[in-house]
């Protein structure tokens, strides 16, 4: 374990062509599950594996970032994450024999669709492997993350509001954002919402443009909105679109509050609640398999986009 140091502002100046730009790809814009869900049948999952044209399928959320196209850090590591490097050349080994783009890996909580990807990432090629104090240690209680070498991949620390340097030349902040812990440490009483070093949220400042990455997220709070004013674009917890979505589709008993995913639609949906917060660009991420708005052509949809929400898909680009 180390703890990476933090950076100054001074350190990221702009080349004199000032050419620097975030570039952002999404590998992964589904939540838990995917889509299709292995063994689910809900109207989406069916449509996902009957008519793709509407319903297109999706590998679990992660995305990867780059200021120069050459050098990438993922965030999150879905356990699809082999499958997502292969659609992706520039995550390819680029020289040499053995050689990776990825530099730095980021995790924004212990979920399994964030975290699984990992242990397909044990091939001796080192990265530096970015997560609280917290999460660090939910890996560390699972000894199979063990198969990434402490001699190649390197554990660091990263504390809530500190500035890091994820990539050279990129700096990242990691915020609390209110959320919940892994459902797989889930004891008899479950604090949701809480705000710590559970559940973060990603902030990139790239001379002055910012995109924030909060695929979870159980609800906006004042700071939260104020934070994301100005903001040049922003990916958000898109899990579902209403609170009791799944237990009317009849695939399972939680809302997404007991999810600690706050809803897309409705008065205390994160529509309405960011529907006054200046964002230039907002776009839906980690988005459940029964969510409609994943329905290229239903309602749930068109209410999205006149709200002016844009849906991830794999491989999209966002250059903010
Ligand atoms: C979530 O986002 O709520 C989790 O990924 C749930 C899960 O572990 O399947
Ligand atoms: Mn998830
Ligand atoms: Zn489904």
């Amino acid at each position: 374990m180390s703890i990476c140091l933090p950076i100054s502002k001074s350190t990221l100046k702009s080349d004199a062509s000032g050419a620097r730009r975030l570039r952002v790809r999404v590998l992964g814009s589904a939540a838990g599950g995917g889509l299709p869900q292995w063994n689910c049948r809900c109207r989406v999952c069916r449509l996902a594996r009957t008519e793709p044209q509407r319903v297109v399928p999706r590998t679990q959320s992660s995305i990867a970032v780059s200021i120069d196209g050459e050098r990438w850090a993922l965030i999150n590591c879905a356990p699809e994450v082999l499958h997502q490097l292969q659609r992706e050349p520039a995550l390819q080994p680029g020289r040499d024999d053995r050689h990776t783009p990825i530099q730095s890996i980021l995790v924004t909580n212990g979920d399994v669709d964030h975290v699984a990807g990992l242990l397909s990432l044990r091939e001796r090629s080192p990265f530096r492997l970015h997560a609280t104090p917290e999460i660090h240690g939910v890996l560390r209680d699972n000894p199979i993350f063990n198969v990434l070498a402490p001699d190649c991949v390197e554990r660091c620390d990263v504390a809530l509001d500190s500035r890091i340097e994820l990539l050279p030349g990129l700096a990242a902040t990691v915020f609390a954002v209110p959320g919940k812990t892994a459902l797989y440490l889930e004891g008899d009483q479950v604090d949701i919402g809480a705000e710590g070093e559970s559940t973060v949220g990603i902030e990139f400042d790239v001379d002055g443009r910012r995109l924030y990455y909060i695929p979870g997220c159980a609800t906006v709070t004042p700071r939260l909105a104020a934070r994301l004013e100005g903001a040049a674009a922003l990916l958000f917890d898109g899990t579902l679109w209403r609170d009791d979505e799944m237990v009317r589709a009849g695939v399972g008993q939680k809302t997404g509050r007991r999810m600690g995913h706050m809803s897309m639609s409705g008065v205390d949906g994160s529509m309405a609640a960011l529907a006054e917060v200046g964002i230039k660009r907002r776009i839906f991420i980690h988005i459940n398999n029964t969510n409609p708005v994943l329905i290229e052509d239903s309602a749930e949809r068109r209410e999205a986009d006149s709200a002016g929400w844009e849906i991830a898909f794999d491989g999209m680009e966002i250059t903010p």
